[in-house]
């Protein structure tokens, strides 16, 4: 079977590189973005240039991200999570590359400098004129108390969570540490991504180029599938589960 393959897989590397999307994190309860029900079958998404020139358009991109609170205060790591953490305990993994911003490979006991955040952190924010970080907490006092979304108390510029919005620039360091990653493993499992957002698709591409084994663990089929060793087209939490050690 698919995952028996995997297991051999997995034993035979000596260093694996998971990269996650949304559909790792959909059994915690947050949705993911083009499945039925994601994000992005319900709100269209507000770009960064848009955020930047619109109070209108930064308020509710602060009163969608209140709405989600509780579910991202709520989630807990799935077992696709606590698998990759096994993982990486054991030493597989030197370190994650997600283009999730929910925390969770960091709940389970990855350190943060082990997981590679792509498209940022949605549980903290900061200013997008200095880079001043502030809590989530203090946004919505000041939200609150003055009915918009608040400027940064340092240059009076306008606070995001700490994620990249479309259009927005990527964290220079983050793409040149997924890229020496992508480069040096010989096992890449992408798991729970459609692999349609650039320029974060192009690393299964490159661990592949690069001479690694890919392996796609994704319910729906992918962009990518042609080019992979591997296709596991089933539920992240089953085929990974197994994964789960100390
Ligand atoms: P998508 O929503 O595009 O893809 C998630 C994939 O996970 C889908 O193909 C689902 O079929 C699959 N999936 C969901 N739950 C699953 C489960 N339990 N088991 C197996 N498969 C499951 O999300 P991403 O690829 O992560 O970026 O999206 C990429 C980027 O687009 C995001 O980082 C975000 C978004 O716009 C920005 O906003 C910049
Ligand atoms: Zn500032």
């Amino acid at each position: 079977s698919g995952v028996e393959r995997l297991g051999d897989m997995i034993a035979e590397a000596k260093r694996i590189v998971p990269f996650t999307g949304a559909g790792i994190s959909t059994e915690c309860g947050i949705p993911d973005f083009r499945s039925p029900g994601g994000i992005w079958t319900r709100n269209r998404p507000i770009p960064f240039d848009e955020f930047v020139a619109s109070p209108e358009a930064r308020d509710e991109s602060w009163r969608r991200r209140f709405a989600m609170e509780e579910v991202f205060a709520a989630a807990k790591p799935g077992r696709g999570h606590r698998a990759l953490a096994s993982l990486y305990r054991a030493g597989k993994v030197p370190a994650i590359i997600t283009q999730n911003i929910d925390n969770l490979h960091q709940a389970s006991g990855v350190a943060s400098d082990h997981v590679i955040e792509l498209h940022g952190n949605t549980t903290y924010a900061r200013c997008i004129g200095c880079g001043q970080a502030y809590p989530l907490d203090w946004v919505k006092r000041r939200f609150d108390e003055e009915g918009a979304a608040p400027n940064c108390t340092v240059c009076d510029e306008p606070v995001k969570t700490a994620t990249i919005s479309f259009g927005q620039t990527m964290p220079e360091d983050e793409m040149q540490r997924a890229t020496a990653l992508s480069q040096a493993c010989d096992l890449f499992i992408a798991i729970g991504s459609s692999l349609v957002v650039w320029p974060a698709a192009g690393f299964p591409m490159m661990a592949k180029e690069s001479g690694a084994r890919l392996v796609i663990v994704n319910r729906e089929p992918t962009e990518q599938d042609d080019i992979a060793d591997l296709v596991i087209r089933h539920d992240i939490g089953e085929t990974l589960g197994p994964f789960v050690g100390n």
